[in-house]
């Protein structure tokens, strides 16, 4: 399974272009956001993992995460030329995907489960996505089951909701996603819509649903409200837990991909700052 990260496209930006970075690159809390779902990646298992982002902002990105080999991962980046859709990530990944099986994610989402996150089989044949029931449907992709909880339909940002359950920014495709979205017509608002993507799958009766439980949190940063609720939901629960959420180090070194000695060493280079303490601790701990 691979996994790609969409970090920045100008769709996303949330401030005005002439002063903006891709937001993937400021910090929720005490972390740059991309931290998240790159943890997220690492923890289902994912250590091939490419970043999408603007032609400006990838560099910001490479300097940032390197080549991942620190965190037992690689990293590839590649650039994403305008806010074509999200389903372009498949198209400008078609060569690094190859014939594996690749999950998406979107960089600005961020989900935090007490539990195993995501159980999925990675030899899945078709796609498989999560909803997750929302006060405020209208602003994503949204899922509508009928009685037996079978998906009947799926739509983008609907002006009357069919249901409250939205579709996160997770997705997880066979390798014949590239293949679908080349027979993706741009939508009314000129973009390759994930959702029509996954419509496909629908068609073809291959799309698997999984509601998240109530427990499970995603949090998406859309707007400068959200994003701060984001900074405070992860400092509340760091705080009170003395556990860190999204934390890359900390997931490579759990799943196994890096050592204790290897994590000593990514500790060293911010140990001024809170975040090296914690990581020493971690290999204390055990
Ligand atoms: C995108 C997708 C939408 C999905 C959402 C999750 O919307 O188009 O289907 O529910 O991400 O964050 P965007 O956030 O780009 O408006």
């Amino acid at each position: 399974m691979k996994g790609i990260v969409l970090a920045g496209g100008a769709g996303t930006r949330l401030y005005p272009l002439t002063l903006s970075i891709s937001k993937q690159l400021i910090p929720v809390y005490d972390k740059p956001m991309i931290y998240y779902p790159i943890s997220t990646l690492i923890s289902m298992g994912i250590r091939e993992i490419l970043i999408i982002s603007t032609q400006r902002d990838i560099k910001l990105f490479q300097n940032l995460l390197n080549d991942g080999k620190e965190l037992g991962c690689n990293f590839y980046y590649k650039t994403q030329s305008k806010p074509n859709g999200i389903a372009e990530a498949f198209l400008i990944g078609e060569e690094f995907i190859g014939d594996s099986n690749v999950t998406l994610i979107l960089g600005d989402n961020i989900f935090y489960s007490p539990s195993a996150l995501f159980n999925f089989n990675k030899d899945i044949s078709g796609a498989h996505i999560f909803a997750y029931h929302v006060a405020d449907p209208g602003r994503y992709g949204v899922v509508e089951f009928n009685k037996n909880n079978q998906v009947i339909s799926i739509e983008e940002k609907p002006t009357k909701p069919k249901s409250n359950f939205a579709i996160p920014g997770l997705y997880v495709f066979d390798s014949n996603v590239v293949s679908y979205v080349k027979n993706l017509k741009p939508s009314s608002r000129g973009e390759l819509e994930i959702t029509d993507l996954l419509q496909q799958y629908l068609q073809k009766n291959t799309l698997k649903v999984t509601k998240m439980d109530k427990g499970t949190a995603w949090l998406d940063t859309g707007t400068f409200s959200s994003l701060m609720q984001a900074s405070q939901f992860v400092q509340v629960l760091e705080k009170r837990q003395g556990l860190k959420v999204g934390c890359i180090e900390e997931s490579a070194y759990k799943m196994g991909y890096i050592n204790a000695q290897s994590l000593r060493t990514l500790a060293q280079k911010s140990f001024s700052s809170g975040y090296g303490k914690y990581l020493i601790s971690l290999v204390n701990e055990n």
